[in-house]
């Protein structure tokens, strides 16, 4: 035991009020049927002036009084039901392609404990504005597909029937992040858990506990108190080891610790998970932690100190087989799966937050992972309202997945175009991401310049505020012939590592042919024994994430018998078939070159 007197008051980490670990908490899933109305017109929200509805509208949780009410905003039992968590788009062949508003509704009990606690209505996801009634009052409100957010109940809940009901609004909308345009299917709804999470009235909000910034042996990290009860002593515990430290925590709830253990680091060949205690006087929080260093030197990226290549291949939260968002652990762990077997030691978790059972499977088969905010394409950069929001997404994303070791790098956008105003949008949101977590590395997915003849150049101006240079190229697919790849260079402005965070070729499975004729597996498996050759000859790369593990579904892909609506740059189907680019990839990933 090492006491450490903490540095109290001035707390670094953004205020986001997201409890940590939620799973780990007391409380009830709400999972399961909740009764669903399309609304297409948002009638249950706007009176005919659309004006917002006094009282809530469908949220007012009204149920008609006597038979004489005519009363037309209810949920009457007849309502059809969808399955939470799930997109709407693939429960119900006319929601395939809905975008527009669903409300969902679904009662649940609740037993009051003795001692005086608190509860929260938290939701995993929800895509992509969601409004959250309780017993019909409004208790808040939120932007954004794919981070976790939680509104406070406490005083709401009766014991029976408690009614709670979301409008969830999947519309895409210049101002949004992501814009309009994206290479991916815009499903709607609740997508991931819903829980009531009961606490004690103070309780511990947050925390984390990495390996201190630097070092192979000491953990650090911070604690934060919610409620009356803030100063308290708080111990900080890794049973496994031996080593744990105890605090106390300030008028603002808040610690700071460090303390040294001797540690098994984790890495993708031994990803070690230690069980984490964070014990206060009123509350107590069980966690299971990796601890591992990931840090770069010149063009090298460094895992626990040694240089570590990133084999990779980037995933899209599309479930195998039966399409839709992914939200299980069965499909996370056979998506994650055929990476491993793939030869991965790296996921690019592309374009937004994955659920975060993706992430804690990482932790546990040893997968490091690219995790990505959807600033993707044509943002608003000059628009402070839609940075506010892509910086909300960050926080919300770093808060959720800071205590994961498989999490190495923070993404802060995907192909976006040059421009002051754009690097400048880019530039704040890095800058916030090492203020938010400086124990991991920040990135971008660049778009390729050219500069001489065959030669691209790695020169973005965002790259200067980067740890690591991401950058998608498709040389043998928009990019000329499979060969161009042969006579291709890159050079670097930069003296920091690369990752190919994208490059690739489109086949359906089964699609057989010459070489030489596109969107055949033949076409494909030769862009890629381009692209391995002319990845190895660039100095500086330090890994790469083939685009993509599986097909998914896209609205911008029609070529009818070919893609009918999904991406199939997949090396798997969507059905898990191998396609022969497939092998030329593993045969890579496990062959010595590709171990440098
Ligand atoms: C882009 C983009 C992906 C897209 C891919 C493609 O690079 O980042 O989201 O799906 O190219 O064209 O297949």
């Amino acid at each position: 035991m090492t006491l450490i007197l903490a540095l109290t008051g001035a707390s670094t980490a953004q205020q986001i009020d997201l409890i940590q670990n939620p799973s780990a908490r007391q409380g009830t899933s709400l999972n399961g049927r909740w009764q669903t109305l399309m609304d297409p017109y948002e009638a249950g929200y706007y009176d005919f002036h659309l004006n917002p509805i006094p009282d809530g509208g469908l949220g007012a949780n009204r149920v008609p009084k006597d038979k004489g009410d005519k009363y037309e905003l209810t949920f009457l039992p007849a309502t059809p039901a969808l399955q939470v968590p799930g997109d709407w788009n693939t429960q119900k062949p006319e929601l395939l392609w809905y975008e527009g508003s669903i409300w969902y509704r679904r009662e649940f009990d609740y037993a009051p404990r003795a001692t005086p606690r608190r509860q929260f209505l938290w939701f995993g996801a929800a895509n992509y504005q969601a409004v959250v009634f309780v017993n019909g009052k409004k208790v808040g409100q939120h932007e954004g597909g794919f981070t976790p957010f939680q509104f406070e109940v406490t005083g709401l809940l009766k014991e029976r029937a408690n009614a709670v009901i979301v409008k969830v609004d999947n519309q895409r909308h210049p101002d949004a992040v992501p814009p309009t345009m994206t290479d991916w299917w815009n499903y709607g709804g609740l997508t991931r858990d819903v829980k009531l999470v009961d606490v004690p009235e103070t309780f511990i909000q947050d925390y984390q506990v990495q390996l201190e910034r630097g070092s192979l042996n000491s953990v650090a990290g911070w604690v934060r108190l919610n409620g009356t009860h803030k100063r308290q002593k708080v111990v900080i515990r890794i049973p496994e080891t031996g080593s744990s430290a105890s605090v106390e925590t300030g008028e603002d709830g808040y610690a700071q610790f460090a303390f040294p253990a001797t540690l098994s680091l984790w890495s993708p060949e031994t990803p070690k998970l230690y069980e984490v205690l964070v014990e206060a006087e009123t509350d107590r929080v069980q966690d299971r932690i990796g601890f591992r260093s990931i840090a770069t030197s010149g063009t090298k990226i460094l895992l626990n100190g040694k240089p570590v290549f990133l084999r990779g291949v980037a995933i899209h939260a599309e479930a195998p087989f039966r399409s839709g968002r992914v939200f299980s652990e069965a499909e996370a762990r056979t998506l994650l799966g055929w990476a491993k077997e793939l030869g991965c030691n790296f996921v690019r978790l592309a374009h937004y937050p994955h659920d975060e059972v993706m992430t804690h499977l990482a932790d546990e088969m040893g997968l490091m992972v690219w995790s990505e905010i959807p600033v993707y394409w044509a943002v608003q950069w000059e628009n402070p309202v839609v940075y506010a929001k892509a910086e909300r997404q960050l926080a919300e994303m770093i808060s959720r997945d800071k205590n994961r070791a498989s999490v190495v790098l923070w993404s802060v956008a995907n192909e976006t175009p040059l421009g002051d105003a754009r690097t400048k949008f880019l530039s704040s949101l890095a800058t916030k991401a090492r203020e938010l977590d400086p124990t991991r590395l920040i990135t971008a997915a660049t778009l390729p310049h050219g500069g001489a003849p065959n030669t691209i150049m790695i020169d973005d101006p965002l790259g200067k505020v980067l740890d690591v240079l991401g950058c998608n190229e498709y040389i043998g697919w928009y990019d000329g012939p499979p060969e161009k790849a042969d006579r291709t260079s890159f050079q670097t402005v930069y003296d920091k590592p690369l990752v190919m965070s994208e490059f690739g070729a489109e086949a359906p499975a089964g699609n057989h042919g010459s070489e030489g004729t596109a969107w055949t597996e033949e076409y494909q498996a030769n862009v890629y024994r381009h692209q391995m050759a002319m990845l190895q000859r660039i100095p500086f790369l330090q890994g790469m994430a083939a685009w993509i593990l599986m097909d998914f579904r896209c609205p911008r892909r029609f070529l009818s018998g070919v893609q009918d609506y999904y991406n199939r740059k997949g090396l798997l189907s969507d059905r898990g078939e191998k396609k022969a680019a497939y092998y030329v990839l593993s045969d890579f990933y496990h062959s010595p070159a590709a171990a440098r």
